[in-house]
């Protein structure tokens, strides 16, 4: 049986956490393979918002199985609270939450060497979440890192100590002047260990491969966006793990040849939050108006998210690397009312016109080259089927599916579970 996967396209916050619960009741397992909980996925549904950073979004439903994959790095005093926050809700983690054993750890320390990493880059500093990814990833490929599997072993406390008394080191290193309490942060961090050895811990590829075997449909949810790759985003603005497809093979255990599906999931415009560049990034009354409009602040730190333009040139390099084989556009109902639409469709560089992401995408030697579309006045969120939908809005789909070669499968026109349109 396949696999099928869901990305995000853009710089995060596509509506990720919301497509992957709607689809969930078709799926046997959910699965995340990257990224902690620098992401923020929202769901909603019965009038009631939930936000998840380290668990999977099928963990509503309550027949599937949520899988933290070895791709992920846990950070359990936020596990913790996720967990506490689920209780509420009568939510069974106990059987239908599993931990892979090969997912590492993020520790007190990491969280501290975030802060001081970016506070020492000044004016080009990441803009990083601070969860602690990048320096947690470091250790991952450093093979200095925790294990949640190491927790099952006895000398696991030492290797415990001698990790964050170097990180305390690297921490003075970089003079950054953070003031922490790492007893404090500790008898904390010791604390949600315990909780998450209440968890059951598994050797997830091997649990996987039995799955597929035994014809279970499984559903990767990515984490961040393809152009936060660490290989193929804006570099080095970027998180450090592979959001793109290939990250689901790494971060799961799962074979390339047994992918099938890979929905991309895009905005009907384009947010970043954090530092990097953004070509179609507006910053008059339109750019306000979306963000507005669209509630664009970040689910894991409340920043303003920056808003512009659909970018077809980076959506098509994304759709590209990830082979994605449906698209599925959200917030559309965000741009009713915007007389005119602009995609970007190449860009203007070094005297030149081109169509694919160039190596080096400052904001100065990068000009947009956009086509204007007739906007749509129509409030879709009401809308429950395709044939309701203006004639300038399937114009819009028809372009953009046109360009990209690829169907828009789904059109979402509102937060909740229901706005959802299948085409
Ligand atoms: P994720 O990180 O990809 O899961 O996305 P986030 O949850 O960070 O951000 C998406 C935001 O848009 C959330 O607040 C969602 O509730 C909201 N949202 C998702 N789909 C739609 C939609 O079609 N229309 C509107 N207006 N909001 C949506
Ligand atoms: P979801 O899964 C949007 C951004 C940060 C920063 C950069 C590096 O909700 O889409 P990191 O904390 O990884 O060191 O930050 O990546 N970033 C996200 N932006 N959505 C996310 O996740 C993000 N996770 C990280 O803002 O620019
Ligand atoms: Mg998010």
């Amino acid at each position: 049986m396949a696999v099928n996967l869901l990305l995000g396209l853009q710089w995060g916050d596509e509506g990720k956490g919301k497509i992957v619960d709607v689809l969930t009741k078709d799926y046997d397992i959910i699965a995340r393979f990257q990224g902690g909980p620098n992401a923020g996925h929202t769901l909603e549904f019965d009038g009631i918002k939930h936000v998840l950073h380290t668990i999977p979004s099928g963990i509503f439903h309550p027949n599937a199985i949520n899988l933290v994959g070895n791709g992920v790095v846990i950070d359990p005093v936020i596990f913790k609270r996720e967990l506490e926050n689920l209780e509420k809700y009568n939510v069974d983690y106990k059987t239908k939450l599993l931990i892979s054993r090969k997912a590492h750890l993020i520790l007190p320390t990491h969280r501290i060497l975030d802060a001081a990493s970016e506070a020492s880059k000044g004016k080009a500093k990441i803009g990083s979440t601070l969860k602690g990814i990048g320096p947690t990833y470091m250790d991952k490929t450093g093979r200095n890192g925790i294990r949640v599997g190491d927790l099952e072993l006895n000398d696991w406390k030492e290797r415990y100590r001698n990790l964050a008394d170097k990180h305390e080191a690297m921490i003075d290193f970089y003079d950054a002047k953070i003031e922490y309490n790492l007893k404090e942060l500790e008898d904390e961090f010791f604390a949600a260990v315990e909780m998450l050895k209440s968890l059951t811990f598994i050797d997830s590829e091997e649990y996987l491969y039995r799955a597929q075997k035994d014809g279970k449909k499984i559903l990767a949810e990515g984490a961040q966006g393809s152009l936060l790759d660490i290989d193929f985003g804006t570099y080095p603005f970027v998180t450090s793990s592979n959001t793109t497809a290939a990250g689901a093979c790494t971060g799961l255990g799962v074979a390339p040849n047994q992918i099938k599906e890979v929905f991309g999931i895009f905005k009907a415009y384009t947010t970043r939050v954090g530092s990097g560049p953004f070509p179609t990034e507006l910053f008059d009354e339109v750019g306000e108006t979306m963000g507005r409009v669209g509630h664009e602040f970040g689910a894991t730190t409340g920043r303003r998210r920056r808003c512009g333009w659909l970018d077809l040139v980076a959506l098509k390099y994304a759709v590209q690397v990830n082979g994605v084989t449906q698209l599925m556009m959200m917030k559309g109902d965000v741009l009713s009312g915007f007389k005119k639409l602009k995609v970007c469709t190449g860009y203007e560089y070094q005297g030149q016109t081109i169509n694919h992401l160039p190596y080096n995408i400052e904001p100065e030697n990068i000009t947009p080259i956009y086509t204007e579309m007739k906007g749509w006045k129509e409030d879709l969120t009401k809308m429950t089927d395709s044939s309701q939908f203006p004639k300038e809005l399937n114009d819009y789909i028809a372009f953009l599916e046109k360009e990209l070669e690829t169907p828009i499968t789904i059109v979402s026109v509102g937060p909740d579970r229901k706005q959802t349109i299948h085409r």
